[in-house]
């Protein structure tokens, strides 16, 4: 089990809890336990009260299908629409000149959609698609930057039930290709180019070979976002503008099933093969939509701003979906914190007069690297409420993030979830519950999380353990994509009837939760899932490659960084030229998340004598720390050579 981050934490539990303050109290949505114990009280009839929040076409006649575990269902026989859920509604409910989606370009340029318009779009576009033959079920992979045409985008899948698989666009052509062979793609909708830091970052070009490589792509979309040059493939290439030139503004939605798949986004796991998680439709927006309202609190006149990509499961469920279903105005920005300047992000803070922000630890580091120069000269007295996901966050980065963003006058709702999740499942509810850095403190109301030992029993206060769910919840996973054996075995194996999270975590003296990260060979580098196996296989991919093994080091910024040991094919001669290209091979294959900060040559890798390779021995080698007893080794003289030659670099 990973436990170097958070030992100093063992005594966090006798922090005083900053408790929200009576201001905030005063206009929050939930001011006392009332939740909690009316969810305790009987779990169902609180999701079933959820789900009225959300419009449906017609009622469900049950809450869960809980007889084919672990393949649950949630409100049987519901039928609904995720964009009209997210759009008509609240056109229909007088909202439609409120702003729906806010956006800047990294040139500065700004787009600004209320629900009218953004239904408009998204109408088009579904009119679009219809056209093109994609209809209820089809799989549509969107490639794109963090552009509004890429939310119509999403949304319009929804509304003609297409089932969307958004592909990071940091991604590379190569990683696109496996999920769009996987998912079956017909249709895959990208740009011609991104900016980033002033760059021009080639898309449709750069996707070339992918797509020619890809049999089931009948039609590629490309919005022309930085005029980018490429080679338009006469038949198969379309301009998004040029369809949405003709198209209808109007366009009846589809009905769609509670249970009918909604996406897939594919995420990492301890195979070199990524998961393709499924979410449905009815359970996934209930979870969204109550999270969305509560966690965040969301009051009618917020402007809300999460800063990730529409690529992870945070930007479908927090910039998208639970945002929209509530009728929000969810805030976009397309480039990076540091460019032009550093203080960007403050400057559009300013500039909207943003009022939620939830961002990333290892962004937050970043930003206390750079000084609070930037954050001070801007006015950030919009904010009420700030945010933190995807990993844990230090509590250094927690008070910093506190005082410096949040002008000691914030709540932090620090949220922990997965892709697999949907929905946040631990996390303050900001009116409520009183803070301690570094906790994301309690299960949302109607989650039931526990920490659990070996043997699958609870914990006591302050012992580690692996981080449990241990009843269904309306966003959960349905399972993997085309692979519901591999559902099984990676999260309902370890501990019969528990969800299997695989993360380390334990409870304190009063029921919080401090995670503790992956336990299972899946590194958190920027917040961002990676497996050991994805780049290990990337690397002996590499004809000078014989064999490579991953690990995760601690990172100041990062989290973790990528350190790899290689062993080269006889005759091949280690040098910083391979370096580089491997660490370009690995871009290349995955992209640029994924390289390697250090690349290490070993004429062999430490393995137990039945052969598997210790990466445990290898992370004691790159943090430096005393390796006890290597004679169980196959080779045991190899971990000093190995440490030798890292102390050389
Ligand atoms: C893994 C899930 C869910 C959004 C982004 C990542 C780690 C996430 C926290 C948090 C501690 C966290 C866990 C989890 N994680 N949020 N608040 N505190 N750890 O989604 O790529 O599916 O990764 O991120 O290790 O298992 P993901």
């Amino acid at each position: 089990m990973d436990e170097r981050k958070h030992d100093k934490n063992v005594s966090e539990n006798e922090v005083k809890p900053f408790q929200p303050s009576v201001n905030f109290v005063e206009q929050a949505k939930v001011k006392d336990d009332s939740l909690y114990r009316e969810a305790e009280n009987d779990r169902l009839a609180f999701w079933s009260k959820m789900a009225e929040n959300i419009e449906w076409m017609e009622k469900w006649d049950q809450v869960l299908d809980d007889q084919n575990p672990p393949f649950y269902k949630w409100f049987i026989n519901g039928k609904l629409n995720v964009s009209v859920n997210c759009l008509d509604r609240h056109v229909n409910n007088g909202r439609g000149d409120k702003q729906a989606l806010l956006f800047e370009g990294e040139n500065g340029d700004t787009v600004s959609l209320t629900y009218k318009e953004l239904l408009n779009e998204v109408c088009k576009f579904s009119n679009a698609l219809k056209g093109l033959g994609i209809g209820k079920g089809d799989a549509v992979t969107i490639w794109m930057p963090m552009i509004p045409e890429a939310i119509t985008a999403m949304l319009a899948c929804t509304r003609i039930g297409a089932v969307h698989s958004v592909v990071f666009g940091g991604f590379s052509p190569e990683a696109l290709k496996d999920r769009i062979k996987d998912s079956e793609s017909k249709l895959v909708i990208t740009a011609d180019g991104a900016n980033r830091r002033g760059k021009e970052i080639p898309m449709r070009s750069a996707a070339e070979e992918a797509l020619d490589q890809s049999p089931t792509v009948e039609k590629v979309i490309i919005v022309e976002r930085t005029g980018t040059s490429y080679q338009p493939k006469e038949g198969r290439d379309l301009l998004w503008e040029d369809l949405m030139k003709d198209a209808e503004d109007s366009c009846e939605p589809e009905i769609m099933d509670a249970e009918d798949p909604l996406f897939i986004l594919y995420s990492s796991g301890t195979t070199g093969k990524p998961k393709g998680i499924l979410h449905t439709t009815g359970g996934y927006l209930v979870g969204v939509d109550t999270t969305f309202r509560y966690v965040f609190d969301h009051r009618e006149e917020d402007i809300y701003w999460c800063t990730a990509d529409i690529g992870w499961i945070t930007g479908h469920s927090y910039i998208v979906y639970g945002p929209l279903s509530a009728g929000s105005t969810t805030f976009i920005y397309e480039g990076t914190p540091d460019y032009p300047a550093r203080d960007r992000f403050w400057e559009l803070i300013e500039k909207y007069k943003i009022t939620i922000f939830y961002t990333a630890p290892t962004a937050i580091r970043s930003f206390m690297r750079w000084g609070n120069q930037h954050p001070d000269k801007r006015d950030l007295s919009s904010l009420r409420l700030l945010g933190s996901v995807g990993e844990p966050i230090n509590p250094e980065a927690w008070l910093w993030y506190h005082e410096h963003i949040g002008n000691a006058n914030c709540p932090i709702v620090d949220t922990w979830w997965q892709t697999e999740t949907g929905m946040i499942m631990i996390t303050p509810l900001p009116g409520v519950t009183g803070l301690k850095p570094g906790s994301a403190t309690m299960a949302f109301p109607g989650i039931e999380a526990d920490v659990v030992d070996d043997q699958g029993n609870s914990t006591g206060p302050g012992q580690r353990g692996f981080l449990v769910i241990k009843s269904p919840w309306p966003a959960m996973l349905r399972t993997l994509y085309k692979d519901p054996e591999r559902f099984e075995n990676t999260y309902w194996k370890q501990y019969p009837g528990l969800y299997f999270t695989g993360d380390g975590a334990w409870k304190d003296g009063d029921g919080y939760f401090w995670i503790m990260g992956r336990v299972d060979d899946v590194l958190n580098i920027s917040g961002h899932r990676i497996g050991t196996m994805e780049v290990e296989s990337a690397l002996v991919e590499h004809p000078s490659v014989t064999e490579a093994a991953v690990i995760g080091k601690v990172h100041e910024i990062k989290g973790h960084s990528i350190t790899s040991f290689v062993t080269l094919k006889e005759g091949v001669e280690g040098s910083d030229d391979l370096v580089q290209e491997l660490k370009a091979h690995v871009g290349k294959k995955i992209g640029a998340i994924a390289r390697p900060e250090e690349i290490f040559f070993t004429y062999e890798l430490p393995k137990t004598r039945s052969g598997k390779i210790m990466r445990r021995l290898l992370r004691d080698i790159a943090e430096q720390r005393d390796l006890g007893d290597v004679t169980t080794l196959m080779d045991p003289q190899v971990v000093s050579a190995i440490k030798e030659g890292y102390k050389e670099k």
